[in-house]
C-alpha cells in the first residue's frame, strides 16, 4: 500500500506559542483516518501547520514521497491536497455558486462546470441552492458546501476539520456517510472529529492527540472497543 502522508516529529504553533510537541502519524492510500482528542489539544493546529496557516518549527510533512513541509497552500491544492477548516469554511455573503467558483480560481469555465457537476452528484442539495446566499444555508448544508468547494480542485487527499460539529445527529450520520462515499471513490481522507464513535465506525485507523502530540494510535475497531478509551473519548461507560 502506498503512503499518502507521513508526518515526522512536527512541532509548531503560533509565533512563539508552541502547541504541537512532535506529531508523528501517517495515512495510506485509500484510508479513512480519524484524529480525536480533547478540546485545545492541537488537532486543528496540526492541519493549520500543514497548510501553512500556523507555524512549523521542526519536523516534516511528506506527501507521496515528496517533502511538502514548506509548500504554500495553492501549491498543495494543485498537488491534490484539499482542506476544509473547522470554522469560516464558506463565504456567507456569496451565493452557493460563487462559493463553488472560489474553489476553482484559474480554472477554465468548462472544467469548472464539470467539477461543480461532479460535486453536486455527491451533494445534490447544492444544485437546488445555487443562487442562494451561503448565509441562508443550514449548518449541515454549509458543511456540504464547504466539502463541495474542496472537491472542485479534484483532490486525491482530503483533510476535514470537524465536518459534523454542531449538526443534528441525522446530519452527522449523513455527512460521515458521504465522506465514506468519497473514500470509496478513491479519495484518501484524514478527518478530525468530536463525534468520535461515528467517525471511527467508518475509519480504518485512529489517532488520539493529547497535549499537542499523538498519545495513542490504533486500528479504529480497537479504539472503539477499548473500554478505557471509551470512557475518556467516546462518551461511553
Ligand atoms: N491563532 C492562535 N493564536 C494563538 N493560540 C491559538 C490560536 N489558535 C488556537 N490557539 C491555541 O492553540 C491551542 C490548540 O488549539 P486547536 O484549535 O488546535 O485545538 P483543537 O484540538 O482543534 O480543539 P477543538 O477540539 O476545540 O477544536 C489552544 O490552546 C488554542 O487556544
Ligand atoms: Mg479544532
Amino acid at each position: 500500500m502506498s503512503r499518502v502522508l507521513d508526518v515526522n516529529g512536527v512541532t509548531g504553533g503560533y509565533g512563539s506559542v508552541q502547541i504541537l510537541n512532535g506529531v508523528d502519524l501517517y495515512v495510506d492510500e485509500g484510508e479513512l483516518v480519524t484524529v480525536i482528542g480533547p478540546n485545545g489539544c492541537g488537532k486543528s493546529t496540526f492541519m493549520k501547520v500543514l497548510f501553512g496557516i500556523a507555524d512549523r518549527y521542526e519536523g516534516t510533512f511528506i506527501h507521496r514521497g515528496v517533502d511538502v513541509s514548506s509548500w504554500r497552500t495553492d501549491k498543495l491544492v494543485k498537488r491534490g491536497i484539499a482542506y476544509v477548516p473547522q470554522v469560516d469554511n464558506v463565504f456567507p455573503s456569496l451565493t452557493v455558486y460563487e462559493n463553488l467558483q472560489m474553489g476553482g480560481l484559474n480554472m477554465s469555465s468548462g472544467v469548472l462546470k464539470k467539477r461543480i457537476d461532479q460535486a453536486c452528484e455527491m451533494f445534490p442539495e447544492m444544485q437546488l441552492r445555487m443562487s442562494d446566499l451561503a448565509a441562508s444555508l443550514s449548518g449541515g448544508e454549509r458543511q456540504m458546501l464547504a466539502i463541495s468547494r474542496a472537491l472542485i480542485s479534484d483532490p486525491t487527499f482530503l483533510l476535514l476539520d470537524e465536518p459534523t460539529a454542531a449538526l443534528s445527529p441525522k446530519y452527522q450520520q449523513d455527512i460521515i456517510g458521504r465522506i465514506n462515499e468519497l473514500r470509496k471513490q478513491g479519495i484518501t481522507v484524514l478527518i478530525i472529529e468530536q463525534n468520535a464513535k461515528l467517525s471511527l465506525a467508518r475509519s480504518d485507523r485512529g489517532y488520539i492527540f493529547v497535549g499537542g502530540k499523538v498519545a495513542h494510535a490504533a486500528p479504529a475497531t480497537d479504539l472503539l472497543n477499548d473500554p478505557d478509551i471509551g470512557a475518556y473519548f467516546l462518551g461511553t461507560r
